[in-house]
């Protein structure tokens, strides 16, 4: 299979298959989405409420943070009981309900696969604590004396004193590459993997289309007391992929791996045999760079360093989550750019790396630097993820310690508690002062506003449908004199699209030449607005970019489905690459 592009004509008749190529994928919290039985806490028959809400948004897959058993200690990725759902959030007959209403609409369900580590109150770890002989004590990692890296390799630095614990009812040290309450499994005993595969295959089972697998670089490693340098076992992933794909052809694995593009080809396979998708975190650090100095070299430095991929695979871009953004691959100089720009202040920041506060505060709610943002991530090559709340712009909490946050109840109204619970005690404050309170921002209100950041989202999303071209085609990054505007081309099944972004807070005027073999490129069509492009008699485009603008054009008209091929048929641009 060629690697180096995106468009294998071997595959072209599974377009329709390959879903998660070009899906709009929306990531939530049960427990912060909406309460139906009024105890405060998000539960699956308040989520199952909401579905037609998001069907209406466009969004074809749901991605849900963990909602197992869990003493919740970091926010459900500390799982007591693997085959649960945590009672707060209901029962595996409301999950059931609720993958079932999800499929009547559509909409593909993705779950957390949290397996680098259990909570330490999960019962394999209170047998392995409590007895050497216990059949579930190889299922973790120890040492009898303390390791002499115990001190480095924290996830959470600042929070996180240690990677080794000494647990005295063990009379041992336990690994945790996360919090200590987080006891690494020994993911390199077989009898873990089996367990593992046997996870997956219950939620399978139970409707899922697959999973975001949590920390997957950790899970590949080598643990243990002497292991100085971990060695990633990618073998593993794919084994993982081999067991889902045998049980369920169409599901998937959605990998968070914060690696260097080095290894990328590792985590997907080179034959496109192990993750089908990964979170690309350069390209993140670098928007948010881009989107803070109005430079886009690191972020097409990125893009590029990533473009190969198997055909099979795809990349998940995206601005916020649930967790900060992290800006530790970005240089020192750049990270602090970033930090003057969206995050200043030492409690907006967090890990010593990164930013806590959700996506519209950090743009002091400048509704043209929210949708440059998402339309810029939505136009990168990759299926994008969105973070629930953000389609209105909603703010954060920083009374909250470390990540909760950004994690506050989606805000649907301006009742009590923003709809959210009809309880007066919701499990996370609902944010009632300042712009970003419920009474200001809300879905109902901005629902009927033709201009909200809501109906702004409902029709990029709309239209992002209706350009299968970024999903499977492959991009041209286009020249322009000047480090502000980004110039994109995608060319797919013998038709092509192109976006300008103007990341500056100035105007700017672009020349540029779109570059395709024949004459088609004179044209350019403007998908969001009436002022089409033209080309000069130069055969260049002459634009005016406003501060922060974009443009989304068809190249060539809009009879593009009549010259749309079955296959695709190479490159479309002039001259050789
Ligand atoms: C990554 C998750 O995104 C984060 O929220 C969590 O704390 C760690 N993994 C540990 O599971
Ligand atoms: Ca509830």
């Amino acid at each position: 299979m060629d690697t180096n592009c995106n468009r294998p004509t071997e595959i072209d008749l599974m377009i329709n298959d390959l879903w998660y190529k070009n899906a709009i994928v929306y990531c939530l919290s049960v427990g912060t989405y909406m309460d139906a039985n009024g105890d405060g806490i998000g539960d699956f028959q308040g989520l199952m409420r909401r579905l037609d809400y998001l069907h209406g948004l466009g969004v074809t897959a749901v991605w849900l943070m963990p909602f197992q058993p869990s003493p919740g200690k970091d926010d459900g990725y500390d799982i007591s009981d693997y085959y649960g759902v945590n009672p707060a959030y209901g029962t595996l007959g409301d999950f059931v309900e609720f993958t079932h209403a999800a499929k009547q609409r559509g909409i593909r369900v993705l779950i957390d696969l949290v397996v680098n580590h259990t909570s330490d109150q999960h019962p394999w770890f209170r047998s392995a604590r409590s007895d050497p002989n216990s059949q579930f004590r190889d299922w973790y990692v120890w040492s009898d004396r303390k390791p002499p890296n115990a001190g480095k390799g924290m996830v959470f630095p600042g929070v996180q004193k240690s990677t080794w614990n000494y647990d005295r009812e063990a009379k041992a040290w336990y690994f945790h590459r996360f919090y200590d309450f987080q006891p690494d499994l020994n993911t390199s005993n077989p009898k873990v993997q089996a367990e593992i595969l046997k996870i997956m295959g219950f939620w399978i089972q139970l409707g899922v289309s697959g999973f975001r697998m949590d920390a997957v670089p950790f899970i590949i490693s080598t643990k243990g007391p002497k292991v100085r340098k971990p060695v990633e076992q990618y073998d593993m992933l794919r084994s993982l992929r081999e067991f889902l794909q045998w049980r369920q052809g169409d599901s998937i694995i959605l990998a968070e791996a914060n690696v260097l593009p080095e290894t990328d080809m590792e985590y997907f396979g080179k034959a496109g045999d192990r993750m089908h998708m990964m979170f690309n975190f350069q390209a993140n650090q670098t928007l948010f760079y881009a989107l803070a100095a109005a430079d886009k070299g690191p972020l097409v430095k990125a893009l590029k360093a990533t473009r190969t991929r198997p055909a099979t695979a795809q990349w998940g871009m995206f601005l916020r989550n649930h967790d900060e953004l992290d800006l530790g691959r970005l240089t020192d100089e750049e990270r602090k750019v970033v930090f003057d720009a969206f995050g200043p202040s030492k409690n907006m920041q967090l890990y010593d790396r990164g930013i806590r506060r959700r996506l519209a505060p950090m743009f002091n709610g400048d509704r043209r630097r929210l949708e440059l943002a998402y339309s810029l991530m939505f136009t990168l090559p990759g299926t994008p993820v969105v973070r629930y709340g953000d389609e209105l712009g909603m703010g954060d909490n920083l009374d909250l310690p470390e990540r909760v946050c950004a994690r506050t109840p989606m805000q649907w109204s301006t009742e009590p508690q923003a709809g959210f619970t009809k309880s007066n005690n919701p499990v996370v404050p609902v944010i009632d002062t300042g712009p970003y309170a419920y009474e200001h921002v809300n879905a109902a209100v901005q629902r009927r506003d033709p201009n909200s950041m809501l109906n702004w989202t409902e029709r990029i999303i709309r239209m992002r449908k209706e350009v299968p071209e970024i999903g499977w085609g492959d991009f041209e990054v286009i020249d322009t004199r000047g480090e502000a505007v980004l110039v994109m081309r995608y060319d797919w099944r013998n038709n092509s699209v192109l976006f300008v972004h103007n990341l500056d807070d100035k105007p700017r005027e672009i020349r540029f030449a779109v570059g395709l073999k024949d004459e088609s490129d004179k044209l350019l069509v403007n998908l969001l607005g009436e002022d089409h492009s033209s080309a000069r008699e130069d055969g260049h485009h002459h634009l005016l970019i406003e501060a922060f603008g974009y443009r989304w054009y068809r190249v060539g008209g809009l009879d593009y489905l009549l010259k749309r091929s079955d296959i695709d048929l190479g490159k479309r641009s002039k001259g050789k690459k």
